[in-house]
């Protein structure tokens, strides 16, 4: 495996900035493994990132350490019992041809999940979500490797500690263990899951299969949100805000119109409601913004640096801090 210095990850990331990785290397065979052990006790003081489709990171600064690109890409049916079939992916499978890739098996459960950019392996980082489907309601089990000591372990999904946009591999040890396959249960009699705004209109009232929700919902993204092949971005910049109940009471009395939707103790608010009532809408500083179509998708109209978006997303956070009183969070990984 080859160790490669001053890499730019322009094409490696959806914002398509050019930043550079001091060090870079690609992971096609699990052997590597052992190449990148070597290299870190050669380099005690150095980090070490490992990418995938890279449509979650904002690279602010060029990263000071090792960038591993996630290329395992093995796909097999593993069997089936009275309820599901399991499928396992490895990590560096793109997300979406390997949400096909199931439908095309004549499995469903996957496909409110379409078009997401990334990776499998960086999918429950943080808990991928849309249309009202979790990649948690999916999940067998996520093998990782402990990259220090080349331990492997087979995380059960209640051990992954899913949230909303959030993981253990995430949020309690971040940096320490390598996704390297997700084991799927794909339920043999699916619910179809059609109640989100936009979904049943698309749909109609057909006979439903997951090939035709998939056709819909990449129908509906198409519209809505911005191809980072076209235009540079992560998705949504922001995770929604959960606020108390009391507190969405009040902001309810002076924006009545404010959308929000009561969880288990709280309400999500909707973030791209907030960012578009402040006026963020499709504004532009140099080459930053948000997009024109929905407003919590920030982009990189060609030539932003990294600096530059994160300074635009200042601004969006400052202002929303201003009018509601809500912080909003960024959900890339800010690097
Ligand atoms: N809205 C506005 N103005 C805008 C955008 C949205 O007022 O410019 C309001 C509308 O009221 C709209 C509501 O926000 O009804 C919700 O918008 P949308 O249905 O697009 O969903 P979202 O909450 O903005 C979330 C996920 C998306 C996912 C969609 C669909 C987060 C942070 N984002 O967005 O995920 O595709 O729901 O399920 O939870 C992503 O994570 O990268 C992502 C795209």
């Amino acid at each position: 495996m080859k160790i490669r210095e001053n890499y730019s990850l322009k094409a490696l990331n959806t914002f398509g900035l050019d930043a550079k990785a001091r060090y870079f290397c690609t992971l096609h065979k699990l052997s590597g493994i052992r190449t990148l052990t070597a290299w870190q006790q050669e380099h005690p003081d150095l980090p070490l990132l490992f990418l995938g489709g890279g449509s979650n990171m904002l690279f602010v600064n060029d990263y000071p350490g090792l960038v591993v690109h996630m290329r395992l890409e093995t796909l097999e049916v593993l069997g089936q019992d009275a309820d599901y079939h399991y499928v396992r992916a490895g990590a560096g499978n793109n997300w979406h041809e390997f949400v096909r890739w199931t439908i095309d098996q004549g499995f469903a459960g996957l496909e409110n999940l379409s078009l997401i950019p990334g990776t499998v392996g960086a999918a429950p980082m943080q808990n991928i979500g849309a249309y009202g489907v979790e990649l948690k309601d999916h999940v067998y089990e996520v093998q990782a490797l402990d990259w220090r000591t080349a331990e492997l372990r087979d995380f059960s999904v209640d051990e992954c500690c899913f949230a909303y946009r959030d993981s253990y591999f995430k949020s309690v040890e971040p940096d320490r263990w390598l996704i390297i396959a997700v084991v799927f249960r794909l339920p043999r009699h699916p619910q179809w899951k059609t109640d989100y705004a936009g979904v049943q209109e698309q749909l109609q009232d057909k006979v439903l299969d997951a090939r035709m929700i998939s056709d819909a919902i990449i129908n509906i993204r198409q519209t809505k949100l911005p191809d980072p092949a076209q235009i540079g971005n992560a998705g949504s910049f922001f995770k929604n805000p959960m606020i108390p109940v009391v507190q969405w009471e009040n902001l309810k009395v002076q924006f009545p119109t404010m959308p929000g939707w009561p969880q288990q103790h709280e309400v999500k608010l909707s973030a791209g409601w907030l960012i578009d009532q402040c006026g963020w809408k499709g504004k532009r500083e140099g080459d930053a913004g948000t997009y024109a179509k929905h407003a919590l998708v920030l982009v990189n109209h060609g030539n932003a640096t990294g600096a530059e978006v994160w300074n635009f997303a200042q601004g969006v956070i400052a202002s929303v801090q201003d009018k509601f009183g809500i912080t909003l969070e960024p959900e890339p990984r800010v690097l």
